[in-house]
């Protein structure tokens, strides 16, 4: 059963989907490994992903591995409806871009009406309606893809309100050193560069946040010659961070050769700006108010919260959409082009692809062998769990592999020294 923009993209899809698989080594090597052990026989899984190819070939692996597979988008934007029409075929298929709020939760709905016992979740929609509908007993437990939604489990955690397993996917090295940086930075960069088909050398780049995907959007910028300014917080932000806290950010930056200033500075000499803090009201009214005539304000994070599109919407003199996912608005006497509807600008169709194919290899490795994980030695004790250090370390094992690297071992001697059991002089 599947609901889907239109089947007739399915041909195209299946390209899409052909040029994702034959660039995902890690994940046919996973799937080789699922055909023969059939890991996940007669489990329902319930994803909420962004549907688009390399989420397709993570899926076909799941299916492969013996799992009946519903799946929704995590983002009402970011469904690829031609991938989408072609996996619909395959599995059970919920998603089309340009969804409504009301369209988005009904996907959700579908999809956890059918009682899965695994969740593969990004942003933790997914999960949070599993317990709403009184499921939680039946979920063996979940992945959770995001940096947002892995702060959004602490929170359910912390309030007693978790009832099954997650793993933080999001939280493994092989995870977010990779895909929150490289990913972010490469499909942010590109999907802002295609969008707008305007030069990035000399532009004033604001990029808010210097976690891990802050970081890759400002290097990246900086790689093709725009100026990069660096806004943080100096703040208690709850969870501790992988990555430290606001002011180590801030410092970071500043080393890594970028100007670090507040927003309300920032705001007055920024051409475009990219949100990405995982936290709302980053660039809202006030910010608005001291931007350039022709300033470009897009978000990267997860949610559409981080910039006040809701501001823009009521306010502005006059709006209108001068190029896909470019929206005009006229306000204070200048134009503001906001982009992609402030949600995800890397994702959101039809003018952002995501992360290149290599970078979800791995993220969806870790996925796929979490997935098997929960079903084959379910963790006890519900919580955010860590990713075990044996897949974590197995998928960068694979994709250095993929690279053509292969490391030396460390001798017995070597081994015990590293453990501190050895004498210096
Ligand atoms: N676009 C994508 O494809 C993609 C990929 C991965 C993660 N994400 C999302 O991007 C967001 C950031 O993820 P991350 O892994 O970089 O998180 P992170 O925790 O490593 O970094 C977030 C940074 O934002 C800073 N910050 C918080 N509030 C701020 C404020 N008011 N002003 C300035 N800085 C502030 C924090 O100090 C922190 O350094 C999350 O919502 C995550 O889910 C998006």
């Amino acid at each position: 059963m599947s609901k889907v923009k239109d089947i007739s993209f399915s041909k195209d899809g299946e390209q899409e989907l052909y040029w994702a698989r034959v660039h995902m080594p890690i994940l046919a090597q996973i799937k080789k490994d699922f055909e023969k052990e059939k890991p996940l026989k007669g489990l329902v899984i319930g994803v909420a992903l962004h549907l688009e190819k390399k989420t397709g070939i993570l899926l076909e692996t799941l299916a492969a591995g013996g799992a009946q597979i519903w799946a929704a988008s995590c983002n009402p934007l970011s469904t690829d409806d031609r991938v989408a029409a072609a996996l619909s075929s395959k599995m059970n298929v919920f998603a089309w871009a340009g969804q409504s709020k009301e369209e988005y939760y009904w996907c959700l709905e579908q999809v956890i009406s059918q009682k899965p016992q695994i969740l593969i979740d990004d942003g933790c929609d997914l999960t949070l309606l599993a317990h709403q509908k009184g499921y939680e007993k039946l979920v063996l437990g979940a992945c959770e893809e995001t940096t947002t939604g892995v702060n959004r489990l602490h929170a359910m955690h912390r309030d007693g309100k978790l009832k099954f397993p997650v793993f933080a996917v999001n939280d493994a090295y092989s995870k977010h050193l990779f895909d929150n940086r490289y990913g972010t930075g490469q499909s942010t960069l590109d999907a802002i560069m295609n969008m707008l088909n305007l030069i990035v050398a000399g532009k004033t780049v604001v990029v808010a946040g210097y976690g891990w995907c802050g970081k890759g959007i400002a290097k990246r910028m900086s790689a093709m010659g725009a100026r990069v300014v660096s806004v943080e917080i100096d703040g208690d932000l709850g969870e501790d961070k992988s990555s430290g806290s606001g002011v180590h950010k801030a410092l970071e930056a500043l080393y890594d050769g970028f100007a670090v200033m507040k927003m309300e500075e920032a705001a007055k000499i920024g051409d475009i700006f990219v949100t990405a803090t995982g936290n709302r009201d980053i660039l809202t009214e006030k910010e608005f108010r001291l931007m350039k005539d022709g300033a470009i304000v897009s978000n990267s994070g997860h949610f559409d919260n981080e910039i006040d599109v809701a501001y823009l919407e009521k306010n502005a003199k006059s709006k209108k959409e001068v190029k896909p996912n470019v929206m005009e608005y006229e306000i204070f006497g200048k134009k503001i082009y906001l982009l992609s509807q402030g949600r995800l600008v890397n994702l959101a169709r039809p003018t952002g692809q995501g992360h290149p194919v290599e970078i979800m290899d791995g993220s969806f490795g870790i996925q796929a062998l979490c997935v098997r994980e929960l079903a084959k030695n379910t963790p006890k004790k519900a919580g955010v769990q860590a990713v075990p250090k044996e897949i974590d370390d197995a998928v960068a094992r694979m994709a250095l592999k993929a690279n053509g690297v292969v490391l030396g071992k460390p001798t017995k001697e070597q081994i015990e020294y590293a453990k501190g059991y050895g004498e210096g002089t």
